[in-house]
């Protein structure tokens, strides 16, 4: 039986031998966030199905697809999709094309996802930038024996989200005269959205916005020492913020409302890092 290593590895070189170079950086597209990677210039598209031991993603919203262009003369591989836990993989599976994007040689990650805004100062249509996040998935995609190859048994999490990274995000935004909140994501297992009573709690425990993925993929990212940065976009307020329900239509449409400004951000940012 092959170990996730080995089976990491040949996805790796399935990859090197379908994309132009290795890409700097791995942007990881949220739903209703795809748009960023038809931007891409000199796009080379890798269906997820084609690359060896990945998962397929099975989300309204998400491709499941890789797409591989330049963004002003840096290499970068986009994400249309990703893996949640919900979907009933697990953990270590739904983190596993973060191992793939290690062995291929990347270094630099940005995770992007569709939250809903807890604190009162976010509403739908903003851009949250990720200072740190709670894990609420009651998982850990670090469960279970630790392959030294990857990273530490107890890998630090106090700058998991790099902070020249956020600083780099918060000048852009400023110079683009886009606006940039920023705080604590929550992630919950979903796919259920929260309580109203889920999140009182939440919000008592300090986060502003919450969602179903990012954190996994962080702390997995942060165990190989990649650098990341998190962005989220608010598509709706969470449940007992407003006397509305929540639907995955509106979280796909407010990611369409804001794809200009997601994808001017990204293009700046990815310029800098
Ligand atoms: N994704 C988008 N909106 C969400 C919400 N309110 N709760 C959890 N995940 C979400």
């Amino acid at each position: 039986m092959k170990d996730t290593y080995e089976k990491a590895l040949e996805a790796a070189q399935f990859l090197q031998s379908k994309l132009p170079e290795v890409p700097e950086i791995l942007v990881v597209l949220g739903s209703g966030l795809g748009a960023f990677a038809d931007t891409l210039e000199h796009p080379v598209h890798v269906d997820y199905r084609l690359i060896p031991h990945l998962p397929t993603s099975t989300v309204v919203g998400h491709y499941g697809r890789q797409v591989c262009g330049y963004s002003d003369g840096k290499c970068v591989a986009a994400m249309q999709g990703r893996f949640h836990f919900y979907e009933g993989y697990t953990l270590q599976q739904a983190t596993f094309y973060l191992r793939v994007a290690k062995l291929l040689g990347i270094e630099k990650l940005i995770l992007t996802n569709a939250a809903g805004g807890i604190d009162p100062s976010l509403a739908p249509g903003d851009l949250m930038l990720i200072e740190d996040h709670i894990n609420l998935m009651a998982a850990n995609p670090l469960q279970g024996l630790n392959d030294e190859r990857f990273g530490p048994r107890f890998p630090d999490m106090t700058e998991a989200y790099d902070p020249s990274y956020r600083a780099i995000a918060r000048e852009e935004a400023a110079r683009l005269g886009i606006p940039l909140k920023s705080g604590v994501y929550a992630a919950l297992l979903g796919p259920s959205y929260e309580t109203p009573a889920e999140i009182r709690m939440i919000r008592a425990f300090g986060a502003h916005a919450v969602g179903m993925s990012t954190v996994p993929e962080t702390i997995v990212a942060r165990h190989m020492g990649m650098r990341v940065l998190g962005i989220s976009c608010i598509t709706n307020l969470a449940a007992g913020v407003l006397e509305r329900p929540i639907n995955h239509d509106d979280v796909l449409e407010v990611g369409k409302q804001v794809a200009a400004h997601f994808t001017q951000l990204l293009h700046a940012v990815i310029r800098r890092m």
